[in-house]
Order: structure tokens, then sequence, then C-alpha cells
């Protein structure tokens, strides 16, 4: 018997509902991880561009506009370097100290504590701007710089060592803006005794660690149950995509999910019984 319009018409019918009602299209989306900037493979938290809002958490979303991501924090701008995702860490450096110690407004540097925390091999960089006099000699400071800013030419000093109290204040007293900048302490060490701007500019753009938690051991425990971490913005909570439904945490295999139910999954309504019956009938025209 030659397959007739009408099967041919039935087998095609059932393909769009095992594409559109089989599989969740959140977790579908959020299966795909996406390329922003230089850095490919980006996955939960993160999202931004093509990965929907739902696909991670809001503090993570990535402008991908420029030839790095850039993430916002504490309206600060961050540009990415590169992230590990199996140590939770990323290398960041402040976006408006790329490859300058100049910017055109000074700013400390805050992290969403929330979120993030620094690495255990960063530390802090101290500059001091629009300093009245020379400290060159103070403990530590053996290099000065100027910023021109506002038509306005500003002479500046940095230092990779905590200062004494005493020293502290004075250099307070005498630069009228000070900031401070994490690097990475390897990056600092290797500087410490050969303090040129160029070498600055280096360890600035080295960036520094900051480690993320996102739900991350919940995300796991999702991940090892085949789903897709997500998140719910109605509860402001973590939430598991799974093939077939969202979950709070992990993806529930049918049997627990329904005991009884001859291994479909009480949806409450027909409609999901068929459904399921047709993902079923599908599934079995794929095999013969
Ligand atoms: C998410 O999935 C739906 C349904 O498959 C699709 O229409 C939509 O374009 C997807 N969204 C993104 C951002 O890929
Ligand atoms: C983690 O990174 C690897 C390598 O870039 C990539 O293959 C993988 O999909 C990423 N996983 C997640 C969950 O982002
Ligand atoms: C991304 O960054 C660019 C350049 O800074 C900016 O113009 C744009 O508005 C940003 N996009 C988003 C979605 O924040
Ligand atoms: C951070 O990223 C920069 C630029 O890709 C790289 O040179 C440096 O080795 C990275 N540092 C760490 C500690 O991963
Ligand atoms: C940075 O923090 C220090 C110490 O908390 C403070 O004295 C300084 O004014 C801050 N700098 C700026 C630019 O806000
Ligand atoms: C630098 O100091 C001068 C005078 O001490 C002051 O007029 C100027 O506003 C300061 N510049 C900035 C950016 O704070
Ligand atoms: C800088 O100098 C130029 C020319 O002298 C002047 O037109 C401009 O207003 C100045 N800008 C500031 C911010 O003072
Ligand atoms: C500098 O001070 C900070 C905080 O006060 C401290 O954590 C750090 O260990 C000190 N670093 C050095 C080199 O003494
Ligand atoms: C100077 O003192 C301030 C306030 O106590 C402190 O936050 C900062 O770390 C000190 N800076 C240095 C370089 O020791
Ligand atoms: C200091 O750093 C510069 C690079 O900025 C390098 O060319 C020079 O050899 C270094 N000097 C010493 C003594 O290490
Ligand atoms: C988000 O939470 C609300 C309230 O609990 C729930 O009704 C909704 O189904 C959840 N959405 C997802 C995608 O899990
Ligand atoms: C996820 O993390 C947030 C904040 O870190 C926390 O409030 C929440 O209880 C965690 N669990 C879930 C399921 O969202």
């Amino acid at each position: 018997m030659k397959p007739s319009l009408f099967s041919m018409t039935v087998i095609l019918f059932l393909l769009h509902v095992r594409k559109t009602s089989c599989v969740d299209y959140r977790y579908s989306n959020c299966s795909q991880t996406f390329q922003c900037g230089s850095i490919a493979n980006i996955g939960y938290p993160y999202w931004g561009q093509k990965r929907p809002d739902y696909c991670g958490r809001p503090e993570f979303e990535l402008n991908c506009t420029g030839d790095a991501p850039v993430m916002t924090m504490e309206s600060l701008q961050f540009r990415i370097l590169d992230i590990y995702n199996t140590s939770y860490t990323l290398n960041v450096t402040r976006a408006d100290y790329w490859d300058t110690y100049c910017p055109s407004e000074f700013s400390n540097t805050t992290i969403d504590s929330s979120f993030f925390e620094y690495t255990s091999n960063t530390q802090n960089m101290f500059l001091y701007y629009n300093c009245t006099r020379s400290l060159i000699g103070l403990a530590g400071i053996s290099n000065q710089f100027t910023c021109d800013i506002d038509n306005d030419t500003m002479t500046g000093y940095y230092t990779l060592k905590n200062l004494t109290s005493d020293t502290n204040s004075t250099v307070r007293e005498v630069c009228g803006i000070n900031v401070n900048i994490p690097v990475y302490q390897e990056n600092a060490q290797a500087i410490q005794n050969n303090l040129t701007n160029d070498n600055l500019v280096q360890v600035l753009d080295g960036g520094f660690g900051l480690l993320w938690d996102a739900n991350n051991s919940i995300c796991e425990a999702c991940r090892e149950s085949n789903g897709q971490c997500g998140y719910n913005s109605s509860t402001n909570q973590f939430v598991c995509f799974c093939e077939d439904q969202p979950f709070p945490a992990s993806c529930q295999t049918t049997e627990s999910d329904s005991p009884g139910s001859a291994g479909f999954r009480q949806r409450g309504h027909i409609l999901g019984r068929v459904v399921n019956a047709l993902c079923f009938v599908d599934f079995v025209l794929m095999y013969f």
C-alpha cells in the first residue's frame, strides 16, 4: 500500500505536535548556549542577545555589542575576559579602566555581594588623582602619571601595597580623589619592583577574579536530571526547565510524579493526556 496524502499529512501533523507540544520551548531555548563578543558557549546564569531572559538571572545579563561581553553591576560596567563555568569564576576588568588609568569619571569598585565575591587571588590596587604635591618617596610610591580631564591635567599616583594609616591620611589629604581597583595578585607581584605606567595598564587589563553564585548547586542537580537551569521572574526563584515542563529544582521522573497512572503524567485535564498520547503515537511512527 503506497502512503496516501492523508497519512503523510498525519505524520507531518504529528511531527509538528512533537516539536511544539512534547518539548517545552523554554527547555529547548535554554539548551542553546550563546556566543557573546569573543566568548563562546555561554550558558546559565548568563543571558542576552538570542538567549532569552528566563534562561538566566536578571543580574547576569550580558551586553554583546562590543568585542567582549559587558555586564553591568552596581551601575558599573565590567568587561568579561573569560568565563570558567566549571569553577563558577569570571575574569573581568572594569570597562572604564580598559586600556587606560584615566577614566572619564571616578568611582570605587563595588560588586553585588548577593551573587559575587572576589576570588582569593584578587587584591586591591589604589589609584590617587588630582594630587597637589608629589608623593614620590612615600612608601611604595615610585611613579606618577597624568590624566587630562576637562582641559585639566591631573597628577596621579598608585600603590599596590597597603599604606600605614599615617601615610594613608597624608595621601588622602594631598590627592582629592582615590579609587580602588581589584587586580590579580600574581600580576601585581610581577610589577611590584618595576612600576611603570605601561605596566600599570597591563595589570589593569589583566583583570581580576570573581566567583559567582546563582543557585549553583541547585543548577547542578537540575542539569544532572537532564534539565536546563532558568529563572521564574514572577517568583524570582530558580526554575529547572525539563523536556516536558518546568520544575522548581530538578526534573521529576514520570513514575514518582504520578504513581499508578500507567506511566503517563497526570496533567489534570484531558488535553494533556491527548498530547501525551500523540507524542506516544509519534514515537511509535518514528520507529516503524
Ligand atoms: C524560543 O522558542 C520559541 C518556540 O520554539 C520560539 O518561537 C522563539 O523564537 C524562541 N526564542 C528565542 C529567543 O530563541
Ligand atoms: C561550559 O563551557 C564548555 C566549554 O566552553 C561548554 O562546552 C559547555 O556547554 C558550557 N556549559 C554550560 C552549562 O555553560
Ligand atoms: C549595550 O552597550 C551599548 C554600548 O555601550 C549600548 O549602546 C547599548 O544600549 C547596550 N545595550 C543594552 C541592551 O544594554
Ligand atoms: C584573564 O584574562 C586575560 C585576557 O584573556 C588573560 O591574559 C589572563 O591570563 C586571565 N587571567 C586569569 C587568572 O585567568
Ligand atoms: C573610594 O572609597 C574610599 C574609602 O572608602 C573613599 O575615601 C573614596 O572617597 C572613594 N572614592 C570615590 C571616587 O568615591
Ligand atoms: C581637582 O582639584 C582642583 C583644585 O584643587 C579642583 O578645582 C578640581 O575640581 C578637581 N578636579 C576634580 C575632577 O575633582
Ligand atoms: C576646554 O577648552 C576649550 C577651549 O579652550 C573650551 O571651549 C571648552 O569649553 C573647555 N571644556 C571644559 C569642560 O572646560
Ligand atoms: C591590606 O589590607 C586588607 C584589608 O585591610 C587586608 O585584607 C590585606 O591582607 C592587606 N594586605 C597586605 C599586603 O597587608
Ligand atoms: C587607606 O584607608 C582607607 C580607609 O581606612 C582604606 O579603605 C584603604 O584601604 C587604605 N588604603 C591603603 C592603600 O592602605
Ligand atoms: C620593566 O617593565 C618593562 C615593560 O613595561 C620591561 O621592558 C623592563 O625590562 C622591565 N624592567 C625590569 C627591571 O624588569
Ligand atoms: C513561575 O511561578 C509561578 C507562581 O508559582 C507559576 O505559576 C509559574 O508556572 C512558574 N513559571 C515557570 C516557568 O515555572
Ligand atoms: C537561590 O538563591 C537565592 C539568592 O541567592 C535564594 O534566595 C534562594 O533561596 C535560592 N533558592 C532558590 C530555589 O531560588
